[in-house]
Order: C-alpha cells, then sequence, then structure tokens
C-alpha cells in the first residue's frame, strides 16, 4: 500500500509538470506577448486586418498610411494608434467598419508599443 501510494504521488508529480505551462492548459485563451517584433509580428496583424485597404501607400483614408515603419510608427508617436485599435473613448474606432481585433492582438500592439516601438 505504501509503495502504490508513492507510485500515485510520483505519476501525479509528472502529470502536473507535464501540463503546468499555460499554453497547454488553454490553448484558445493563451496570448504569448514574448517575441514582439514589427517585422513578424505587427506587420503581419496590420495587414491581417486589412488597415491597409483605407490607409494604403497612395491617397490614404484620414491623410495618412500605415504601409511602412515610419508611417505606422507616426501614429505610434502621436498616441492614436493604441487608442483607435483599443477603442478607447475619443478615438476612432479601428479597423473602421469592421469588429474590433482580438484581444491578443491589442496587447501584442500594446506590448510592442511600451517596448519603444522599435523598427526590429
Ligand atoms: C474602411 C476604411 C478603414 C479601415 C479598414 C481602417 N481605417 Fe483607420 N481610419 C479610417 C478613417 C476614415 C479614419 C478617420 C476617422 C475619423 O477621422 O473619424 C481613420 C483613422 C485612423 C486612425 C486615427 C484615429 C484617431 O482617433 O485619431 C488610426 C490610428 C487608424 N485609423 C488606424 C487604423 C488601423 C490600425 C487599422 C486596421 C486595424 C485601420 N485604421 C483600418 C479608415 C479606415
Amino acid at each position: 500500500m505504501q509503495k502504490l501510494n508513492l507510485l500515485i504521488l510520483l505519476v501525479l508529480g509528472f502529470v502536473s509538470c507535464r501540463y503546468n505551462k499555460e499554453e497547454v492548459l488553454f490553448p484558445n485563451s493563451y496570448c504569448n506577448t514574448n517575441e514582439v517584433r514589427y517585422g513578424t509580428t505587427i506587420k503581419g496583424i496590420i495587414a491581417q486586418y486589412n488597415c491597409m485597404n483605407c490607409h494604403g501607400a497612395t491617397n490614404p483614408f484620414a491623410g495618412f498610411s500605415l504601409h511602412t515603419y515610419d508611417a505606422l510608427k507616426a501614429k505610434v508617436t502621436d498616441g492614436r494608434l493604441l487608442g483607435a485599435v483599443s477603442h478607447s473613448p475619443g478615438f476612432s474606432p479601428m479597423p473602421q467598419g469592421a469588429a474590433r481585433m482580438s484581444q491578443c492582438d491589442i496587447n501584442k500592439i500594446k506590448k510592442w508599443i511600451d517596448d519603444g516601438a522599435p523598427n526590429n
């Protein structure tokens, strides 16, 4: 009996080690904001939500494009990007005419801005 208890404890120990990672336990709600970069993360988010349909290189809506790093950085610097995508009061909600971005994508943009919005 003693040995069996020990065995059960050992097995439970291994199982809890295996499944104590958040991305394993909650694959749908897990949001990884480590390693957020302009080139591999932010650029893709801007493309995914079709921001460039309106803020493209030629004749952009509202007079600005988001198609380059410098153009996007200007909207970080003037403080409008995060307010718009997080639908904060006092900002025009973006993407215009479409659903709000996923909270995970907003968190990634926020993390990138908190990091100083580097061109990486
Ligand atoms: C259907 C066209 C359209 C799409 C798609 C769109 N925008 Fe806009 N965006 C506009 C227009 C028009 C304005 C100006 C709105 C206003 O002045 O009220 C604007 C304004 C903004 C502003 C300034 C907001 C403010 O309050 O100053 C930002 C930042 C912005 N857009 C970012 C984005 C991002 C990021 C996306 C993609 C997630 C996006 N937009 C998608 C049309 C669009």
